[in-house]
């Protein structure tokens, strides 16, 4: 586990757990599994989740760098109402520029960066949707990691290598680390 810059927030201000890597990463299922455990806990909690963002508020966007920064603006938009109401938001978005990640972070109080951190070969091997094989043939075009820019994040809150841990291993460390930071009661 490796922990970054922690800003100053308490659960009365917002808790944004967002949730940044490749395709294939294991972003979706880990915020699933948080996602569930949290409810389990009585918790107010929505899930924002890349696919299911833009088929809904970001319909008709697509991969450029510019209507990438418009979806992830979007998503920004709809966690700061989520989390001024007190539900705990969590975010699964590739979000590949640092750009958008520091918007991010200015934007909502109590934004927590989770890096998803999985060795492109390993979530091109595992290539749940297909994307990798049509990326590669040239089929998509500008896919992240393989012909358009992830830029790792530099100092998140906390980096989970799922390549290394099972989706449950990685979600009782978000939640040891939450729990340690005191960031929900
Ligand atoms: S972004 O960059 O944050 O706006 O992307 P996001 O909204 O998370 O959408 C990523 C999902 O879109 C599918 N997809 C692509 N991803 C990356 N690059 C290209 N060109 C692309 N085309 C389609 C893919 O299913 C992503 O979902 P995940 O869950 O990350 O695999």
């Amino acid at each position: 586990m490796t922990t970054g810059k922690l800003q100053a927030h308490k659960t009365s201000a917002g808790l944004t757990i967002w949730l940044t890597g490749l395709s294939g990463a294991g972003k979706s299922t880990l915020a699933a599994l948080l996602t569930d455990r949290l409810r389990e806990q009585g918790q107010a909690v929505e899930w924002l989740d890349g696919d299911e963002l833009r088929r809904s508020l970001g319909r008709g966007l697509g991969f450029s760098r510019e209507d990438r920064f418009e979806n992830i603006r979007r998503a920004v938009y709809l966690a700061g109402m989520l989390s001024r109401h007190g539900v705990i938001t969590v975010v699964s978005v590739i979000s590949p520029y640092a750009g958008m990640r520091s918007y991010a972070r200015q934007e909502l109080p109590g934004f927590v960066e989770v890096y998803v951190n999985c060795p492109l070969p390993v979530c091109e091997a595992r290539d749940v949707k297909g994307l990798y094989a049509k990326a590669r043939s040239g089929e998509i075009p500008a896919f992240t990691g393989i012909s358009d820019p992830y830029e790792a994040p530099a100092d998140p809150e906390l980096t989970l290598h799922t390549a290394e841990r099972t989706p449950e291993q990685c979600m009782e460390e978000l939640i040891s680390w939450l729990t340690e930071h005191r960031l929900y009661r």
